[in-house]
């Protein structure tokens, strides 16, 4: 059985998503064992305590920089011995100590079609924002493995979603998780459970 964390910073609903697909038996070969947080007053960690998943708090502003967080968690991530980490709305960026301490190991939910509307500075409803100014008519998810680069690894999967006409960046958002991130984060991390996610440079091969 795989260790998972799933790292939060906000309401958690893709968090919530997969304490639901867990409890349908849908996280084959898989178990969270922790949620990290990296705001104290997240409601994420409400959703963990309901579920009875020990929650840890590692704020961001607790630490002078990205790096000295990430070399904080990634002590606490190897004591609790995971074997997947999960950014479920995770708004750090993490640096390369991270990725070299769990290499394709690391997986990402992006609020759309990567590699548009991603990199630094497009998370949350800023994605949606930008999605909405340049007019496009599709967005969607991507869930991904999590390189060096930001936003920049391996796909794992995609879903796109429609954009209506009177959008707003609330509304889109809701949409696209709806349609979108809940289900492929879900299905990705029991796909990584499984031992089913084969990387092959930029590719993501899914085995039967
Ligand atoms: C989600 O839409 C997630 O894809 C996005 O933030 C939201 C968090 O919602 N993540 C990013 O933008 C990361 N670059 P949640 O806390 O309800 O899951």
């Amino acid at each position: 059985m795989k260790k998972i964390a799933v790292l939060v910073s906000g309401g958690g609903t893709n968090l919530q998503a997969l304490i639901d697909a867990q409890g349908r038996g849908e996280i084959v070969g898989g178990e969270i064992a922790a949620v990290i947080s990296s705001a104290p007053g997240a409601f994420a960690l409400e959703r963990a305590a309901n579920a009875g998943i020990p929650g840890y708090v590692i704020a961001r502003k607790e630490f002078p920089s990205n790096q000295a967080m990430t070399l904080a968690l990634v002590e606490k991530l190897r004591e609790l011995n995971i074997d997947l980490v999960v950014l479920a709305g995770f708004m750090v960026i993490l640096t390369e100590e991270m990725v070299k301490a769990f290499p394709n190991a690391i997986i990402n939910v992006h609020p759309a079609l990567i590699p548009s509307f991603a990199g630094p500075g497009c998370f949350g409803l800023h994605v949606h924002e930008k999605a909405l100014e340049y007019g496009v008519k599709l967005s969607g998810a991507t869930v991904h493995f999590v390189s060096e680069e930001c936003d920049g690894g391996p796909i794992i999967s995609q879903k796109s979603v429609e954009v209506l006409p009177d959008d707003i960046p609330e509304v889109l958002q809701r949409r696209i998780m709806e349609q979108a991130e809940w289900k492929l984060l879900p299905q990705a991390v029991s796909l990584f459970c499984q031992d089913r996610l084969k990387v092959e440079g930029r590719t993501v091969r899914i085995l039967d």
